[in-house]
């Protein structure tokens, strides 16, 4: 939470003036971050899970086992809907998230999710597609 927090300070929220930062823990231990970056389209707008997915590629890449979102005063975020399926195909199985409560998993806030199995030709030589 305090590397979401941290992350959240330099967001770039200049319409919804709601910061965001996520943090992420990945399976090799590594934290990965991220901000929103809106934009004047509003519809382009990033969300910070957008930028943090980025980041876990940019470093090496891996799954997301825990993962955090937090606002400008560190109040937690649940994710929204879009980032949820973004998640889903970065993380871990049993890929927790923090909630303004208790870390719940993924799979309860997106249940019977769609992933790249569903896809007649998933890239299968990524292993990172093979069980998502
Ligand atoms: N936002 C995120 O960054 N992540 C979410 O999961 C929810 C929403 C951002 C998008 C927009 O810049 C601002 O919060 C208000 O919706």
């Amino acid at each position: 939470m305090a590397a979401a927090h941290d992350a959240a300070a330099h967001a770039y929220a200049p319409y919804s003036h709601y910061p965001v930062g996520a943090a992420g823990l990945v399976d090799d231990g590594r934290t990965v971050v991220g901000c929103n970056v809106e934009n004047a389209s509003f519809g382009l707008t990033l969300c910070a899970e957008c930028a943090l997915v980025s980041a876990l590629h940019l470093t090496g890449g891996g799954r997301l086992v825990a993962v955090v979102c937090v606002t400008g005063d560190g109040t937690p975020v649940t994710p929204c809907g879009r980032c949820r399926q973004l998640l889903y195909e970065h993380g871990t199985a049993d890929l927790l998230v923090g909630t303004a409560t208790t870390p719940v998993a993924l799979s309860a806030l997106l249940p019977d999710a769609f992933g790249p199995p569903d896809l007649k030709n998933p890239d299968l030589k990524n292993p990172d597609l093979k069980d998502r």
